[in-house]
Formats: C-alpha cells, sequence, structure tokens
C-alpha cells in the first residue's frame, strides 16, 4: 500500500506546496515575486522556490493561521504545552528560552559544554552563568553529563533560577537527564534542555528518551541536524507550569525575523508529519546502520575503535552517533578525513584523534557501505603507533572569572599578541571541538597554559572555534 504524500497531515508543508502549484501574480515581498530567473538564471535557480509566510503559506493578514496550527501539532507530538518553530536555527530559540526563564541579574546553572548561542542569549537576558563542568568517563576520557547532586548543591549555593543541559552533548553522550529535572524542580526552578543535536530521541525504544519526556520544562531541538529539515530550521517546545506562556512569547517573537522563509518552516512541519507517522522506523533502521558500521570499524580495528551504546550505561549514548577514535590505531583523523574527502565523503567534524560522522533518515545501506570501506581502507593506510586517550585539555582548565560574563561583552576590547594576551581578560569565547567545551569565556583570564594549550589544538588540526583570530596569532581581551 502506498504511504498517504506528508502533506495530507502537515498543514505548512501543503501550504506551501499549494502556493508553488498554483499561479500568482504578487505585489507583495519577496522582491523575487518567484520570478527572480527573469533576470539570472543562477540567481532564480537560488531563490525562486522560496516561499514567504505571509502572502505565502498563509494571507497577508495571517488569517488563516496555519503557523500556529501546525506549531500546536508540534507540541503535541513532543509532548509540549507550547511550541514554536525558528527559521534561525536553535541559536534563536536557545536565546529565546534565556530571554524567558527569569529577570536581569538572576543566576542560572549552566553546563560549560554549552554552545555559543547559549552564551549570547545569557548575555541578552542578562543572566549570569554559574558554570558546572560535566563529569568524565574514566574510560573514554570523555565528558558524560553533568552530576545532579553538583547540580543541586550548585542550585542552592548560589540560588539560581534556572538548570540548563546540553543533550546530547557533541559526542552523543548524555546526563540523567529525568535526575536533573528534579533537582532542579526541588528547588522550583525549571530545566531547559539544549537538544540541538537529539530530534530523533524519544521515538524509538533503542534511542535515549527526549529531554520532555525526561522532565524537562523546554527542550531546543535543531530540525535540521539529526532530523531531515532545512538549514535554519529549529523548534522550541516547553511546559509552561515554570516558564510562562507570555514570556516564552515575547522571548521567541524578540529575535524571530518579521519575514520567515516559508520553506523552512514548511520543512519543520513535514519533519514533524513524518517523525509521527514513520519516526519508529525510520530511527530503526538509522541506529540498525549505525550499529552495522561499527560493527565493520571493530571487526577489522577491535572494539575500542568506535564509541558504543555499550561503553556507557542505559540511555546515556545516542546510538546514531558514530565517533571513531584514531588514536586507538595511531591514526591521524585529519589525515583520514582528507582521504575520505577525495572520495566525495565529508565528515562532521575531526581532529587528530576523534572523527564524528553525522546518520540522518535519509541515509542508504550503499552509504553506510560506502563509508565504511572508505573508512577501513584509509584508517588502515594511517594506522601507526596507537596513543592512549588523552583527557582534553579543555578538563585541564579551571576558569578564573574575573568580570561578569555581560560587563565583558559590552567592554571596549583590543587584539594584542598572543604573549601579551597571557594574563588579561578575554573577551571572547574559545572553544576547541571536541570536546566543546570553552576553555576561556568572556571576563575570564586567559593564561599560559589556556594560549599554549589552543595553540597546540591549532597545531593538531583541531578545530578552535569561535576566536576572533582563528590563527592565535592575537587574542581580543578586553582594553
Ligand atoms: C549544542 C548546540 N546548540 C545549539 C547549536 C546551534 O544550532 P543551530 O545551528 O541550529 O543554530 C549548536 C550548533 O552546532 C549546538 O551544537
Amino acid at each position: 500500500m502506498t504511504k498517504p504524500p506528508l502533506r495530507e497531515s502537515a498543514p505548512l508543508l501543503d501550504a506551501y506546496l499549494t502556493y508553488t502549484e498554483q499561479p500568482s501574480t504578487p505585489f507583495t515581498l519577496p522582491g523575487h515575486k518567484q520570478r527572480a530567473a527573469r533576470l539570472d538564471v543562477g540567481l532564480g535557480v537560488c531563490v525562486d522556490g522560496d516561499v514567504p509566510l505571509g502572502g505565502g503559506l498563509d494571507e497577508i493578514k495571517h488569517t488563516k493561521n496555519v503557523l500556529p496550527t501546525s506549531e500546536a501539532l508540534a507540541a503535541k507530538l513532543w509532548g509540549g504545552e507550547w511550541a514554536r518553530f525558528s527559521s534561525n536555527g536553535s541559536t534563536h530559540a536557545n536565546q529565546a528560552i534565556l530571554l524567558s526563564m527569569a529577570q536581569p541579574g538572576d543566576r542560572v546553572v549552566i553546563s560549560r559544554t554549552a554552545h555559543r548561542s547559549m552564551l549570547i542569549g545569557l548575555v541578552l537576558a542578562g543572566l549570569e552563568p554559574v558554570w558546572v563542568e560535566p563529569e568524565l568517563d574514566r574510560v573514554t576520557g570523555l565528558p558524560i553529563g553533568l552530576e545532579p547532586k553538583v547540580v543541586a548543591s550548585l542550585l542552592r549555593e548560589h540560588s539560581a533560577r534556572g538548570v540548563i543541559a546540553i543533550e546530547p552533548g557533541y559526542l552523543g553522550t548524555l546526563s540523567r537527564v529525568d535526575e536533573l529535572a528534579s533537582v532542579a524542580h526541588q528547588e522550583g526552578v525549571p530545566l531547559v534542555v539544549d537538544q540541538a543535536w537529539g530530534g530523533h530521541l524519544g521515538f524509538h525504544s533503542e534511542v535515549p528518551r527526549h529531554a520532555l519526556q525526561l522532565g524537562a520544562d523546554a527542550m531546543i531541538i535543531s530540525i535540521h541536524k539529526a532530523l531531515p529539515g532545512i538549514s535554519g530550521a529549529a523548534m522550541a517546545v516547553a511546559r509552561t507550569s515554570l516558564l510562562d506562556r507570555a514570556r516564552l512569547e515575547q522571548g521567541f517573537d524578540a529575535g524571530l525575523t518579521t519575514s520567515p522563509p516559508g520553506a523552512i518552516l514548511a520543512s519543520c512541519d513535514g519533519v514533524r508529519a513524518l517523525i509521527e507517522t514513520r519516526g519508529e522506523e525510520l530511527i530503526g533502521a538509522m541506529i540498525a546502520r549505525a550499529a552495522h558500521l561499527r560493527a565493520r570499524l571493530k571487526a577489522v580495528f577491535g572494539a575500542q575503535i568506535v564509541l558504543s551504546p555499550v561503553d556507557f550505561p542505559a540511555g546515556r549514548f545516542d546510538p546514531s552517533k558514530i565517533v571513531v577514535r584514531t588514536g586507538f590505531i595511531g591514526a591521524d583523523g585529519v589525515a583520514v578525513e582528507q582521504d575520505l574527502l577525495a572520495k566525495g565523503i565529508r565528515l562532521e567534524m575531526t581532529d587528530q584523534d576523534t572523527i564524528v560522522a553525522i546518520m540522518g533518515l535519509v541515509d542508504n545501506d550503499e552509504e553506510i557501505e560506502a563509508l565504511a570501506e572508505a573508512l577501513i581502507l584509509s584508517l588502515s593506510k594511517r594506522a601507526g603507533t596507537p596513543r592512549p586517550p588523552v583527557t582534553a585539555f579543555s578538563w585541564s582548565i579551571v576558569p578564573e572569572k574575573v568580570r561578569s560574563l555581560r560587563e565583558a561583552f559590552f567592554a571596549p576590547v583590543e587584539m594584542v599578541s598572543a604573549a601579551r594576551a597571557i594574563g588579561r581578560i578575554s573577551a571572547d569565547l574559545i572553544s576547541p571541538y571536541p570536546p566543546g567545551v570553552p576553555v576561556v569565556a568572556p571576563g575570564e583570564v586567559i593564561t599560559a597554559p589556556i594560549v599554549l594549550g589552543l595553540q597546540e589544538c591549532l597545531a593538531l588540526g583541531t578545530r578552535v572555534a569561535y576566536a576572533t583570530d582563528p590563527t592565535l596569532k592575537q587574542f581580543r581581551v578586553l582594553a
């Protein structure tokens, strides 16, 4: 039996398709009017599929309410009382929630693994971070999440107004989110979970449950990461007992364009309908392919070559995550990336010791097999003397905060050489990936180990994110 098309149960997707199917002569925005090809064929290819929300998916005056209708369907599927779609990624959705969760000057307990969007959100909302470092897994040296007891004591010690966790982390590990929710709720404050990488969680028995199922009050998902939405497609979902619906709306609208691209919104709605109708089947197939890929690599290089769900307690690892630990066979992950690129295979992240490949609901068996073959060939060729897992340098840094995040953000700054930056206060957040933990944040002192460690990361091919000078010859510091 053929499956009914998604548009039948996806109002925004249907509205997008209906608009593109019907002739129209718009004297409205956007200025390309779906006819830019008249001006240039290439420009037309790029922009003519764009349909606005107002005067496209809905009437100019939004009389059909098609966006709120679709958002309500998403809220219901993910178990919230409120949901909004964003065309500006989890970046915007994270900031929207921060703008709504407390008052300027309040403190929040937040994982040090927070993405930069959260830091800017704290600045915008005037919230001061109480950082909490994740626990390290003794075997892998990787962050495996926040310890609920530590979060509980920080909440009390700082009278903090909420908890912010990032689940799953960049390498697929998760905290005991249900316990984090309990400790937050004992203090009467919300747990907000940046689940940017976990859009597929909660819809199959072999993947961890999603944050709202585990008791969180709000959850942010990038629909373009683990799920097949358009770049920038994201969603925030919340319960409204500890978060105020009007504040959530206000916070969300603060950073939302008044001209959202209809295709992005329609992709949020279409993905919601896809997960609702076929989520279990598609996620099951994705994790089966991930398990097959891991098994292929383990058969050649041994069990330690990849992170596997069995390496972690139940529910603490996303089984769709492919993390290859090249150090175990002495191969250089960056060289492996080059070998794969030459075959047209692009990887999400690599450094000397780690490769991360992102699985999607759309991958097929042939593509996974091609990745397995290419990895096995390159890893075999590049294998050398095994390097023991090193606890990333990020974990050895104890932040020394001397100015508030917000003060540092707005302070006068200057660029100075790396040598002269030592002892100065950073204006930048700088974070090597992995583990994606900032080694320095605005308002914290730049020390010699930070400068040397960052430069070493760069020399080894690690991505050092967000530094104003990506070569790290200069650092942006408070004047
Ligand atoms: C944990 C986390 N949160 C939020 C974001 C921002 O997501 P987006 O690209 O959808 O704005 C990212 C981006 O990689 C991320 O890793």
